[in-house]
């Protein structure tokens, strides 16, 4: 049983769901779980250790890792044990290895735990790919984000040419393409539409029409006190 208003939102890599839960999150006062920032922070965890990737290993420190998120201003700083891992979660070797160690059952276990314990407390928003499907079925508001790969690669670029890095869109769109392959066809919770979701094509809206739909669904969805 919940005590508050879950709102899931699911949908591939590069769809907008991080920025949209987070904006939504703040604009209802609910706290955000961004539940793939977890999955990475296991990833880096298992990169920090030096030793090459298993199973074993991944379900081991999923079990004992503590992950803690910290809003601030436009952006959700995470945190490891007392370690900020806000950046380096984002690295090109945690993106890499991510998939892997989010098909990993004991990892999904450990991690689907925490989110439910999490999202048990309160009001909360939480995307993924699972949310909807596993880890809170019953939520009354569900939503699949998605947008084409050509779209989700030109919003990708744009960010790291921001950072001021070059990009090759070409590259960055089979990357795109491989992860969605990976996260949708994977024998655990794969990654697919909940039936009872609304789907959300966001490959020509703005960032606020996306977070205004969401909002207007909440306020539809969310139980009359
Ligand atoms: O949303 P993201 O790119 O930060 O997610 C990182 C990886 O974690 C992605 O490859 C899929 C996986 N993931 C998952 O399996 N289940 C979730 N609920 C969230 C993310």
């Amino acid at each position: 049983m919940t005590k508050g208003f879950v709102i899931a939102i699911d949908g591939p890599a590069g769809a907008g769901k991080s920025t949209i839960a987070r904006k939504a999150a703040a604009a209802l006062g609910f706290a955000y779980i961004d539940t793939g920032a977890m999955y990475r922070s296991v990833t880096w965890k298992l990169l920090q250790t030096g030793k090459p990737f298993s199973e074993e290993l991944a379900g081991k420190l999923a079990g004992e890792i503590r992950i803690s998120f910290r809003p601030e201003g436009n952006r959700n700083r995470v945190f490891v044990d007392e370690t900020e891992v806000t950046e380096d979660i984002r690295s090109a070797a945690v993106t890499k290895l991510v998939s892997r160690v989010a098909a990993v059952p004991a990892v999904r276990e450990a991690m689907v735990d925490q989110q439910r314990r999490m999202g048990r407390e309160g009001n909360v928003v939480l995307d993924g790919r699972d949310i909807g499907t596993v880890v809170f079925p019953d939520s009354p508001c569900k939503i699949y984000l998605t947008a084409s790969v050509e779209e989700r690669a030109r919003r990708r670029g744009k960010e790291l040419e921001e950072k001021g890095q070059a990009v090759d869109y070409k590259a960055l769109q089979a990357e795109i393409a491989a992860r969605d392959k990976q996260d949708m066809e994977r024998a655990v919770s794969p990654l697919k539409q909940a039936d009872d979701a609304i789907y959300l094509d966001t490959s020509d809206m703005s960032i606020d029409e996306v977070t205004g739909a969401i909002l207007r669904l909440a306020g539809e969805r969310r139980p009359k006190a």
